[in-house]
């Protein structure tokens, strides 16, 4: 495992910044009421925020159609540089219609706020089956990822972005750390090397057992959950985060651990998306990145480990960031202890491991999951935020 003796270098060799100066917000303030306006969905927001802090470096905006096609194509930039989810901004024909290209567009978030700016250098038409056989793996409508993409207008504004500004995060304010101060801390703490832990669903057990495993290895954990849009039928962030908290109050070692928010919104994409997920930690300072079972996957589209095979497909070295892979974890009856397919002789009937689903319904019913799949403080805030009482 390559051991990294000073900070890690962001994706492209530089932290992207595309947050206003006060100059230039001042300069787009003053023009707000003449430039032509664009309503911002969930995603587009929570991108626009993601290019402006520097996560997706070394985008500094949203795709041009070279590098759009490229990746799509490719998983690479123009240049090379491995990329694999597209990050566009796509638009209606009458939206896109009477803009002109070279020309300041003001970007408003979904409750009508002018959070930002595109200067739009081109504008283009996209093939959505292209996109989705591609990068989903599927054209099927039900794919949460798909749906979007077809749902969504078929041009595309590309050009670089200006975020107005970075207001602390309304629901998660102590949470939002973005690159430039995830890179100070870990530094302030003399990590040298980190690793990133993605994750949408409230912590149980196997994720505390590959988080604990991976910082065996390493200096330091980035508990990194997503609170950008996802699935309605995913838990909310919130309830994500309170579970979090517990946990690291009451399980794990609190000086080796930092928790912060990932602002950005789930593709579902498996397999394309570990890549995505892992590139982003890399902007946050982290070397090493947890990728285990059916990563960002959903229903049955991606195999149980594509999500770990699609990193043979890069030279070692090319992403720059190392993945620390995981198979299904599990609690162990005939070990008694946690551990993974890898490391347990146990039968299928010997291994205690429930599915989201199984787990939602469970809650419904007002049943809490058995301490070998949750721990039960975790699983009582579970239960008490799916029966609706109050916090
Ligand atoms: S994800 O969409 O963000 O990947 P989730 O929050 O469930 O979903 O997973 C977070 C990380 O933990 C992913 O890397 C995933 O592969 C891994 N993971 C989740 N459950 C298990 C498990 N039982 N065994 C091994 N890895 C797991």
């Amino acid at each position: 495992m390559s051991i990294q003796t000073d900070g890690i270098a962001p994706h492209g060799g530089h932290l992207i910044n595309r947050i206003a100066t006060p100059a230039e917000r001042e300069e787009f303030i003053e023009q707000q009421d003449h430039l032509p306006r664009i309503q911002l969905d969930e995603r587009a927001t929570s991108d626009l925020v993601m290019i402006a802090i520097g996560g997706f470096s070394p985008l500094n905006g949203f795709m041009e159609q070279a590098e759009y096609e490229s990746v799509v194509e490719d998983m690479r930039f123009v240049n090379g540089l491995p990329w694999a989810i597209p990050v566009t901004l796509s638009v209606t024909e009458e939206v896109a219609e009477p803009l002109k290209e070279g020309s300041w567009i003001r970007l408003d978030d979904p409750t009508g706020r002018f959070i930002g700016v595109l200067e739009l250098t081109q504008k283009y038409r996209y093939n959505k089956a292209h996109e989705a056989v591609n990068v989903y793996r599927t054209d099927d409508i039900n794919h949460p990822g798909v749906k979007v993409v077809y749902e969504q207008g078929p041009i595309n504004l590309a050009g670089p972005i200006w975020l107005l500004q970075r207001d602390p995060h309304p629901y998660f304010p102590t949470y939002q750390v973005d690159p430039v101060e995830s890179r100070k801390r870990f530094k302030e703490k003399g990590w040298k090397t980190v690793v990133g832990f993605q994750t949408r669903n409230p912590i149980h057990r196997a994720h505390e057992y590959i988080q604990k495993c991976a910082l065996e290895i390493v200096d330091g954990l980035f508990l990194h959950p997503l609170v950008g849009a996802t699935k309605s039928d995913d838990i909310p962030a919130d309830v994500r985060m309170r579970c979090y908290e517990i946990m690291i109050d009451l399980y794990f070692p609190q000086d080796r651990v930092i928790l912060a928010i990932n602002p950005s919104a789930m593709r579902y994409a498996g397999p394309r998306e570990a890549i995505f997920h892992a590139l982003i930690r890399k902007n946050y300072g982290c070397t090493h990145f947890i990728v285990g079972r059916d990563h960002a996957g959903v229903g049955d589209y991606y195999g149980t480990y594509d999500a770990q095979y699609i990193f043979d497909e890069f030279k070692p070295g090319e992403l720059g960031i190392v993945p620390m892979m995981f198979e299904h974890a599990f609690y162990c009856t005939r070990t008694q202890q946690m551990a993974t397919t890898k490391t347990s002789p146990s039968s299928k009937e010997e291994r205690i491991h429930l599915s989201g689903t199984k787990v939602r319904e469970m809650l419904r019913r007002g049943e809490l999951p058995p301490p070998e799949f949750s721990r039960p403080e975790v699983a009582a805030e579970l239960i008490r935020a799916v029966q609706g009482q109050p916090a």
